[in-house]
């Protein structure tokens, strides 16, 4: 009897290898997460896809926010030789899926209830005339400001909460010869800075009218000049090092001291996280000045390619799962410095840092406080995207333009055809 039992489990275990083999596909996946803490979190997909007998071939392209990904990506699939899934966001994806080169994961999704498990937010966000064309992978908050608290404690600069308290904090740092803020000069960098700026002196309305709505008036009108003025006086707190640097270098100067904060999305604490520096020790996280209450936010999510090859599909299908599955969604986002996107997910694993980011995001949404990115490809169609990054970073980078001038830069800019 004993015999007989262990024979129909072996011969069940030989037939479930022997589908898997049958179905174990190629995945090939199009990303930017090459600093320390975005590879790390890019191998935990690698893994969970391994494990499932898949082959998964890297596609990472370093670089500027995903700009120079999105180049390659745009290459490779008008050569008819798409990847299987892609790091596409916001509303980048509608585009991408109205080219007809996207394929519907519906059945994965109704499957799995995913309508029920996202933020309608998140879900619409992913859907192209009603179908999941997209996995989300996390939610990440731009509004942070990082501090080195060794280095805070060294100087006596006090951490700030607001602008006033940041300008004196920032004198404080640069008197005691530390680079005041960590910043790289790069385009996407350069609005990431300007948005939170936006967001703590013009408060979150302000945000919307006029970075979200493209408002005119909003665009021409006296807060957005107290917003670029103040955009503009961070510049002399950063150091001639910064043009070009890429982001994960600027967290660097904050991990070794030699730089007191820096403005950026989470991202930077998985960087922290991957440098061994810990959460209230070697590093502190606080909402920039001015923005407590309200939360920019970044989803991270693969859009999904159509493919030929049968066994890619559903290489493809199990890659969609696994993304919306608790483990991952809880592994992923403690490397990647981001909170899981999935509703109701445990965060006795996550830090004071995620843990406040969770509870600011639910409570960001009811007071109408929740803003997409616009630096990072959540708000506005990339071509105006672009144009509004080449004006803020010309304004950034003038020793003579004034901020009327550059308003008039960015509201030309904001009229760019979608
Ligand atoms: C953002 C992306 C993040 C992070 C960052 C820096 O656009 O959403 O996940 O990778 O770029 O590379």
């Amino acid at each position: 009897m004993k015999t007989t039992q262990s024979l129909t489990a072996l011969a069940l275990i030989c037939l479930q290898a022997l589908a898997a083999t049958a179905q174990a596909g190629e995945i090939e996946v199009l990303h930017w997460w090459t600093s320390g803490g975005e590879a790390r979190a890019a191998q935990s997909l690698k893994a969970s896809m391994q494990a499932k007998g898949h082959t998964w071939k890297d596609f990472a392209v370093a670089g500027s926010g995903g700009d120079s990904a999105i180049t390659v990506l745009r290459s490779r699939v008008v050569s008819g030789n798409a990847p299987a899934a892609a790091q596409i966001k916001g509303p980048s994806l509608q585009a991408w899926a109205s080219e007809g080169v996207l394929t519907s994961i519906n059945d994965v999704a109704k499957a799995e209830r995913w309508d029920e498990l996202l933020p309608k937010v998140v879900s619409d966000q992913m859907k192209y005339k009603g179908d999941y064309i997209a996995v989300p992978v996390n939610v990440h908050r731009v509004n942070w400001l990082w501090l080195n608290p060794a280095v805070f404690a060294r100087t006596g600069a006090k951490p700030p909460s607001n602008w006033e308290e940041f300008f004196a904090a920032a004198e404080t740092l640069k008197k005691a010869g530390v680079v005041a803020v960590a910043h790289g000069g790069q385009t996407w960098q350069d609005l990431t800075l300007f948005e939170t700026v936006a967001l703590g002196v013009g408060g979150a309305e302000f945000f919307r009218k006029a970075l979200v709505q493209l408002d005119p008036a909003e665009l021409n009108g006296a807060t957005m000049e107290k917003v670029l003025s103040t955009f503009k006086r961070i510049k002399p707190y950063t150091d001639r090092g910064a043009p070009g640097r890429d982001w994960n270098l600027a967290t660097a100067m904050v991990i070794k001291g030699e730089a007191g904060m820096q403005f950026m999305g989470d991202w930077a604490k998985g960087e922290f996280l991957a440098a061994g520096s810990l959460p209230g020790k070697g590093f502190v996280c606080t909402p920039a000045p001015g923005t407590a209450k309200a939360f920019i936010y970044v989803i991270d999510s693969f859009a999904m390619f159509k493919l030929k090859k049968p066994a890619n599909q559903a290489a493809q299908k199990d890659l969609a799962s696994a993304v919306m599955s608790p483990e991952f969604q809880e592994v992923f986002n403690l490397n990647k410095g981001s909170i899981p996107v999935r509703m109701g997910m445990k965060m006795d694993k996550f830090d004071d840092c995620a843990k406040a980011s969770a509870l600011d995001f639910t409570a960001a949404a009811k007071s109408a406080a929740l803003l997409p990115s616009v630096a990072n490809g959540m708000a506005v169609s990339s071509s105006v995207e672009w144009a509004i990054k080449d004006a803020v970073s010309q304004f950034w980078n003038s020793d003579k333009m004034t901020p009327a001038e550059a308003m008039k830069k960015i509201a030309s800019a904001a009229k760019t055809r979608p």
